[in-house]
């Protein structure tokens, strides 16, 4: 390389990068009002947000994963256990939570400060958050389902398969409907992403395909079940 080119790549690198910088800078605050729905921010989430510090909470709990590890994260806690679920944790840790090797400690937190707490929560809890932290995000499999599936000794996307009607067309291993063909070796001739596709709307890929939309599988049922389709080589 000539110390000319050199110059320029330095020269056009660094006048890019900042003004893809500044852009997205600008870009966000012109968003910070909507992102945050400020017009939200009552009188009372602002009391939350000082009680949750003053109270400490997040020395054990975090928020959009900020915080500490020691406790549930709370970004959807009023999704997750509802408004008197969020109550009566605050209000009686000692009793919700004997039956668990974690614990709360009883802080005797006000009734204000309950209602105030709860309303924070409310707000965190319909920030537009990208589905971070990912505990609550409907795209996972809950934990029962985990458990269900490695309790019968198979993956997530096989129960998936067994269970959501792929087998009144589709046969693995011998076992399941002539329809459709059989899948054992899919995973050499589709990547897990083309079969996602083909899933959900087999026509985009194949304009002859008789196999119909599969629309009631969820995210990650449609996840699990193509990455577990993938793999079978
Ligand atoms: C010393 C650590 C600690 C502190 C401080 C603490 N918590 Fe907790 N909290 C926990 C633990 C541990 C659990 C979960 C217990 C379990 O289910 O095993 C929990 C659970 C919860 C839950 C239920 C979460 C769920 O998903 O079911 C809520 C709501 C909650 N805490 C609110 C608060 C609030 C509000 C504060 C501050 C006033 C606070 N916590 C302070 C340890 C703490
Ligand atoms: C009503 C019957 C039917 C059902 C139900 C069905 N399929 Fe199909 N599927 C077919 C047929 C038929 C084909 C062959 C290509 C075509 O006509 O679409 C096919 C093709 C496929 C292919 C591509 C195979 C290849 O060789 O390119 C995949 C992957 C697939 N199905 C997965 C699934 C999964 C996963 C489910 C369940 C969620 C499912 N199918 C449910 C009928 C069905």
């Amino acid at each position: 390389m000539t110390k000319k080119a050199g110059f320029w790549i330095f020269l056009l690198g660094t006048l890019s990068s900042a003004a893809l910088f500044l852009g997205l800078t600008w870009d966000m605050h012109r968003q910070v009002d909507i992102l945050s729905r400020a017009d939200k921010l009552s009188d009372t989430v602002v009391a939350g947000k000082k009680a949750f510090e003053k109270h400490n909470c997040n020395d054990c709990h975090t928020i959009l994963g900020f915080g500490g590890y020691y406790a549930p994260d709370l970004t959807r806690v009023v999704q997750r256990v509802g408004e008197d679920g969020v109550r009566y944790r605050i209000k009686h840790p000692e009793l919700a939570f004997a039956a668990s090797k974690r614990k709360m400690p009883q802080q005797n937190i006000s009734d204000a400060d309950t209602e105030n707490l709860l309303s924070f929560f409310k707000w965190v809890g319909e920030i537009d958050n990208g589905d971070w932290p990912p505990q609550d995000s409907k795209k996972r499999l809950t934990r029962g389902e985990k458990r269900m599936a490695a309790t019968a000794g198979i993956s997530p996307g096989a129960a998936v398969f067994q269970t959501k009607g792929c087998m009144t067309c589709h046969a693995l291993r011998g076992a399941g409907g002539s329809f459709g063909p059989a899948l054992d070796t899919i995973g050499r001739t589709l990547t897990a992403k083309q079969m996602e596709h083909y899933i959900k709307d087999p026509k985009s890929m194949n304009p002859k395909a008789m196999m119909p939309p599969q629309t009631d599988l969820t995210d990650r049922e449609l996840k699990e079940v193509a990455k577990f389709l993938g793999n079978l080589k």
